[in-house]
């Protein structure tokens, strides 16, 4: 399972390695990543190196269920506990056993449920419901997973505090695809060697191409986006004309998308790649508010030095927080080294020009 995590990447060689470690404890993990991230093909993965392999592993997710469902997923109920209940049923606890409980999206758990569930976790008992036999909860191991952040959760008084400790014994962070940037071509041939076009391969202004997009989707989108590209073009050797294409598909999602997470879209004129007009407008839009901080007009593909003396293309703006996205170029042009173009984040002020 952890083979299936892909990616060379410093942060991922070592999230691999905590996995490791992680899973052969019985600690409670949380996984804490965007969408698309790879959260649950982590929670399948401690299950799988830990020693409950060969024990059920058992998810619930909680965002899918109804609200009124959910303590009956989890703790099941007896015969006739409320009208519907026809057949006694076992709930998530029960079915894991000693096994793993991966509790997906635990942040979209309702209040009152969290309750039920806090008491579980410090107690190890509970009772189906309309049932009276005391249940043992305590060989089962606890792993969940959210794209919230937590933190401000609880500020918000949407998620109790006194969980968020229980379950987050031991954090696990997956970082956005567009922070590991360097991974996006192996992702993208495996996503191709799994296909029913193996032997198709990503030329060298493919995987620049590719690691240009800021991927608000993360792996998911990068399968998806790879998808596309094989059935839309027939070439053995696929280029930056077809991912372009592939990427044109989808403007209205991912331009929404990746306004929210107000990061514009880095197709720049270094790579030959063009912007969609749409797609310019906004990122125009975002280069005036730059503006506003008293700077020149700062646009994708534009070249810049750090105050180190360093050089870089911009390839997305935060207008939030004043920090521009930035992929490292040396002095003679882009890239330093094509197969990792490092993505760095650059405070606007130590911009030089
Ligand atoms: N590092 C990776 N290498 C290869 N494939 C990956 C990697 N991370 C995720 N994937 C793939 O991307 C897809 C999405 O992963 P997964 O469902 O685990 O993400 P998630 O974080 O749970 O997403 P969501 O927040 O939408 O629930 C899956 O098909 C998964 O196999
Ligand atoms: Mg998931």
């Amino acid at each position: 399972m952890l083979e299936r995590l892909l990616g060379d990447s410093p942060v991922m060689q070592a999230l691999r390695e905590r996995i490791i470690r992680v899973a052969a404890t019985d600690s409670r993990v949380l996984i804490l990543g965007p969408n698309g991230s790879g959260k649950e093909l982590i929670a399948q993965a401690l299950h799988q190196h830990s020693d409950r392999k060969t024990k059920p592993f058992v998810t619930l997710n909680c965002a899918a269920v109804p609200s009124e469902l959910i303590e009956s997923e989890l703790f099941g109920h007896e015969k006739g506990a409320f009208t519907g209940a026809h057949e006694r049923r076992l709930g998530r606890f029960e079915q894991a056993g000693q096994g793993t409980l991966f509790l997906d999206e635990v942040g979209d758990m309702p209040l009152a449920m969290q309750a039920k569930l806090l008491r579980v976790l410090q107690t190890g008992a509970y009772e189906r419901i309309g049932g009276k036999a005391a249940l043992s909860a305590s060989s089962v191991r606890v792993l969940s997973a959210t794209n919230k952040d937590l933190k401000t959760e609880v500020a918000a008084g949407r998620f109790r505090e006194d969980l968020y400790f229980r379950l987050n014994v031991i954090p696990l962070r997956v970082p956005a695809l567009r922070d590991r940037a360097g991974d996006i071509p192996s992702i993208a041939a495996a996503c191709i060697q799994r296909s029913s076009r193996p032997d198709v391969e990503l030329d060298e202004s493919a995987q620049l191409a590719l690691m240009y997009h800021t991927f608000p989707g993360n792996v998911r989108e990068l399968e998806n986006l790879v998808e596309r590209m094989l059935i839309l073009s027939s070439n053995e050797v696929l280029t930056d004309v077809d991912v372009r294409e592939a990427l044109e598909l989808e403007v209205s999602p991912a331009l929404s998308a990746t306004l929210t997470a107000s990061a514009a879209i880095g197709a720049t004129s270094a790579v030959g790649l063009d912007v969609l007009a749409e797609l310019r407008a906004q990122i125009q839009e975002l280069a005036r508010t730059m503006a506003d901080y008293g700077r020149q007009t700062l646009k994708t593909g534009q070249r810049i030095v750090h105050k180190t003396g360093e050089s870089g293309i911009i390839a997305g703006v935060r207008v939030e927080d004043g920090e521009l996205d930035v992929l490292r170029v040396g002095e003679t042009g882009w890239p330093v080294d094509a197969s990792q173009p490092e993505r760095v984040v650059w405070r606007l002020e130590d911009v030089e020009r």
